[in-house]
């Protein structure tokens, strides 16, 4: 846990009655869950390198929301990469384009980087966690996703509405700086379409799986207009697709 740097006084009789209170069953419950999905094996890139070989061919691979390379991009065994992030999290930005993934596409399709018709075979979306700008990446990367190509989502599977709470800078909780935003939302959203496949590998925060040709299995029944974390709790299974990683490799044994 992220540990809280205390400037006053008074800051430091707040974070004292915090961790008191955190002290309850409910924070030790949430405390224990975010242990739990630290736990949990694969890892992203373990899952993006096992696409990469289902689709046996040079791959072409973007990321959007690097950060540090070697934690992901590096590790991702695509013939050709891309990597797209503004910079927001830290100064050092070894990207190919420093832009927002936004203007990442408007550029692409305006013809002024790589060329109009390019088309990834993978695209790993893991940027600005939001779910209005999470579900605008998605919409953008399927216009550029080679037709049996994949999306992958990062921080689909919040483990407490710690994790999914919408302001990221907001650490004084049990769970501190841990954050998987409100990425759920724009995932279960597409789980709602009947025209694309998704999943959720439940490992490392929920890695969220789209395709257009490989079935995962049916869209979402699970009623939640409101995109209540209470219902997506109650009903994580379904309202993610959540499977583990050796039946997400089944998929493609059949
Ligand atoms: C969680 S980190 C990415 C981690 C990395 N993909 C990994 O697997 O280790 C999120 C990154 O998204 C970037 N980001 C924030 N807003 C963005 C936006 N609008 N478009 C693209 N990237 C954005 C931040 O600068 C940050 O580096």
């Amino acid at each position: 846990m992220m540990k809280i740097p205390v400037f006053n006084e008074k800051k430091k009789q707040k974070l004292e009655f915090a961790e008191k209170h955190f002290n309850d069953t409910y924070n030790i419950e949430a405390k224990k869950s975010a242990e739990k999905e630290l736990a949990k094996r694969p890892f992203r890139y373990d899952i993006i390198n096992f696409l990469v070989k289902q689709l046996n061919r040079e791959v072409t691979y973007l990321e959007i929301g690097v950060r540090v390379p070697a934690h992901n991009f590096d590790k991702i065994e695509a013939a050709v990469k891309y990597s797209v992030d503004p910079g927001v999290e830290r100064e050092h930005n070894p990207v190919d384009f420093a832009v927002t993934s936004d203007e990442f596409f408007r550029q692409l399709e305006a013809g002024e980087i790589l060329t109009r018709d390019t088309k990834f075979d993978i695209i790993f979306i893991d940027g600005l966690h939001l779910a209005n700008q999470v579900e605008k990446d998605i919409e953008n990367a399927l216009k550029h996703l080679s037709d049996d190509g994949f999306i992958v989502m990062h921080d689909c599977n919040p483990p407490t509405e710690f994790h999914a709470r919408e302001n990221f800078s907001y650490i004084l909780s049990p769970v501190g700086g841990q954050w998987n935003g409100t990425t759920w939302k724009a995932f279960f959203k597409t789980r709602k379409r009947k025209d694309i496949f998704s999943c959720c590998v439940d490992t490392d925060w929920g890695v969220g799986i789209l395709s257009k040709n490989i079935n995962f299995g049916s869209s979402s029944e699970v009623s939640n207009d409101y995109f209540e974390y209470e219902i997506l709790n109650a009903n994580r299974k379904s309202s993610l697709n959540l499977v583990s990683f050796d039946d997400f490799c089944g998929f493609f044994k059949k």
